[in-house]
């Protein structure tokens, strides 16, 4: 794992500039999609640089990790809709080369993997961290095998995401969520927490023992993922004083 640590902005700017690298080098990558809070800055920044003909994203494929059960692509709380509103509506993308996995019909599920495979594989998938260590829905004790799965929310879940919805009532129960396999399969992952609500889990992660209570930390194991925090959610992995290499922006 490289960690770095800055701030918001500054992590937008590296993250994005990881993104330009792979695509001058590799036009037609596979990128993987995270929605939530985290990802909003590097969006923005994607759409500046395709904007100024830094990037195109005219030949990019792209997966996105998961989606809520019931919601469809209309429904301002989908993942879809985010992914539209907040990347895709704002740059260069072929939309059908854009892939949410399907909340309503449950069956297509089941081939996600394999379109992923296909399309040759993930080149570099996004992720945020969830208070609890979830990586995409993949909640606490989910196996490290997992792939592309229905899960049941947790309530904690829920009701952080319920901020998005008009009440707890309406934030679903179920999700499908690409499993903790499927992203380790990306040839590269960047990890961005934001926020001291994060510390915690990001100082168990990085330190902690590899283990599905928290499923990020199975990031240790892989070979090419980037860290990038804030100070405050690095806050705790700083005083920890653990012995990993930690690099300012
Ligand atoms: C979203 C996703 C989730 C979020 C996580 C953090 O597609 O997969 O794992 O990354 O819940 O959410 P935010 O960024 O809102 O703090």
């Amino acid at each position: 794992m490289k960690i770095y640590v800055g701030s918001e902005e500054q992590i937008a700017k590296k993250a994005a500039q990881q993104y330009v690298d792979l695509l001058t080098k590799k036009p037609n990558a596979v990128l993987g999609g995270a929605t939530g809070s985290t990802p909003l800055g590097l969006y923005h920044e994607l759409a500046r640089l395709n904007k100024e003909g830094v990037i195109t994203f005219k030949d990019v494929t792209t997966f996105n990790l998961d989606e809520y059960v019931g919601l469809d692509g209309s429904h301002d709380q989908s993942y879809r809709y985010f992914m539209n509103h907040n990347l895709f509506d704002h740059i260069d993308i072929d939309k059908e080369r854009t892939h949410v996995p399907d909340g309503i019909n449950l069956e297509n599920i089941k081939t996600y993997d394999k379109a992923i495979e296909k399309a040759g594989g993930i080149d570099l998938q996004i992720l945020g961290i969830g208070v609890d260590g979830h990586i995409a829905f993949n909640e606490p004790g989910t196996p490290f095998e997992s792939l592309t799965h229905v899960v049941e929310l947790e309530e904690n879940t829920r009701e952080v995401n319920s901020r998005f919805f008009k009440s707890i009532d309406e934030v679903p129960h179920q999700a499908v969520t690409m499993g903790i396999k499927s992203i380790m399969h990306a040839r590269s992952i960047i990890l961005i927490a934001l926020g001291d609500n994060k510390a915690d889990v990001v100082e168990k992660m990085i330190n902690g023992p590899v283990d599905t209570a928290v499923a990020a930390s199975i990031l240790q194991l892989h070979p090419d993922c980037t860290v990038y925090l804030d100070e405050k959610a690095a806050a705790k992995l700083l005083a920890s004083g653990a012995d990993v290499e930690i690099e300012r922006i």
